[in-house]
């Protein structure tokens, strides 16, 4: 299993009695999203550029000992309930299954964000390992639309991918869409319906000023309502549900499942957030948009510096959580980093 070299310093002792992860907000934060890798076999184009970007140097990126000990922190001592590893695209860091494996052990409801590329060789391992759920990119579900997206011919991969998943007993399978006007806003329906058809959970996201080029403006972005009445036109929905999560769950009336829209923009999740995150070199960042992040790597490599030092790091990271990302405000700065440098 341990195929990376190994961490100096010392490892998680007993656990402790769980003071949780409680910002000046009053937000509990029990979810923890690791960012394994800032790397690609896509080039979405509301991601990255075609070229790709600067990618990270390997001596950069959390090996998996360091992954290891943050996340069994945070579980044993800080209170996280769930983990997400996402990327770039976390598939394509050699060994994904062997992390998997090593943090199942924990117990959380750990899961993983992917464009589903390598999903057709990789669901039964992954399941094998510990995997219990999985989300899956998808914006289309025309082949000559999807290489013009992701500039890479890769569609019937992904449907396979999405195929082996759900074969292979992880539950739920959720297939994630950016809607971007004049991209894919025609296909919603005909999305709707393959997550009907295919027993996956569809979920439409609103574009978010996420992109490496800095191109996002606010006309592209399709909002939650006319997502929705565009299915309900179609597929009749129940009202709104929703819980502790991003999305927005909608109910299908004839019982065909439901269909979730994650409406980041109109309508932010922000006052109810939970979650912290782990950029793959190392930063933890409070938010999503978070213009800065803290150095945890550096911790972590410093032979005299213990898990207390790695908690009050933690702690203090999520106490100075702003109260939301403020997209629709005037005084917006986006973050540096894109959505493939930060973890979706
Ligand atoms: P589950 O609901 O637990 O399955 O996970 P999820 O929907 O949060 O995870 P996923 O990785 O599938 O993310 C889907 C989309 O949610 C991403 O593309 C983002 O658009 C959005 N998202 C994830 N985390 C955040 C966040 O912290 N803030 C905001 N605003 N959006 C987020
Ligand atoms: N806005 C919204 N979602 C985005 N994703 C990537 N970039 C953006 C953006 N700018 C999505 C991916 C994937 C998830 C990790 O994030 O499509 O589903
Ligand atoms: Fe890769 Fe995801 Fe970015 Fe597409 S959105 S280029 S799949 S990291």
């Amino acid at each position: 299993m341990a195929t990376e070299p190994s961490v100096a310093g010392p490892t998680t002792e007993e656990p402790t009695a769980e003071e949780p992860l409680v910002d000046g907000f009053g937000r509990v934060h029990r979810d923890l999203r690791i960012s394994v890798t800032d790397r690609c076999d896509l080039r979405c184009d509301y991601c990255m550029p075609a070229e790709g970007l600067e990618w990270l140097d390997r001596s950069e990126i959390l090996s998996f000992e360091e992954i290891e000990r943050i996340a069994t922190l945070c579980v044993r001592r800080l209170g996280v309930e769930s983990i997400r590893l996402t990327g770039g695209e976390p598939t394509v860091r050699a060994g994904l299954v062997d992390l998997v494996a090593r943090l199942a052990p924990l117990e959380v409801d750990l899961s993983l964000t992917t464009n589903g590329v390598r999903l057709r060789q990789l669901a039964a391992p992954l399941v094998s390992a510990g995997l219990r759920r999985i989300n899956v990119s998808l914006d289309t579900l025309r082949r000559d639309r999807f290489e013009r997206i992701t500039r890479r011919d890769r569609l019937d991969d992904v449907l396979a991918g999405i195929e082996a998943a759900v074969e292979s007993g992880l539950d739920p399978v959720k297939v994630n869409c950016v809607v971007v006007r004049g991209v894919n806003d025609d296909e919603v329906v005909d999305l709707a319906r393959f997550g009907r058809d295919s027993g996956v959970t569809m979920r439409f996201i609103e574009y978010m000023p996420l992109d490496a080029q800095g191109r996002w403006d606010r006309p592209a972005v399709v909002g939650q309502d006319e997502i929705i009445a565009a299915i309900s036109a179609v597929f009749p929905l129940e009202d709104e549900v929703r819980g502790r999560q991003p999305a927005s769950r909608f109910r299908y009336l004839d019982g065909c499942g439901e269909v979730g829209v994650i409406p980041s923009v109109t309508e932010p999740f922000c006052g109810d957030c939970d979650r912290i995150r782990l950029t793959a070199d190392g930063e933890l960042r409070s938010c999503l948009f978070s213009t800065t992040g803290t150095d945890l790597r550096g911790v972590l490599r410093d032979p005299s510096a213990d898990d207390d030092r790695l908690d009050a790091l933690v702690r203090q990271v999520v106490a100075g959580k702003w109260a939301g990302h403020g997209i629709s405000s005037v005084d917006f700065v986006r973050p540096r980093r894109s959505m493939s440098q930060i973890g979706g």
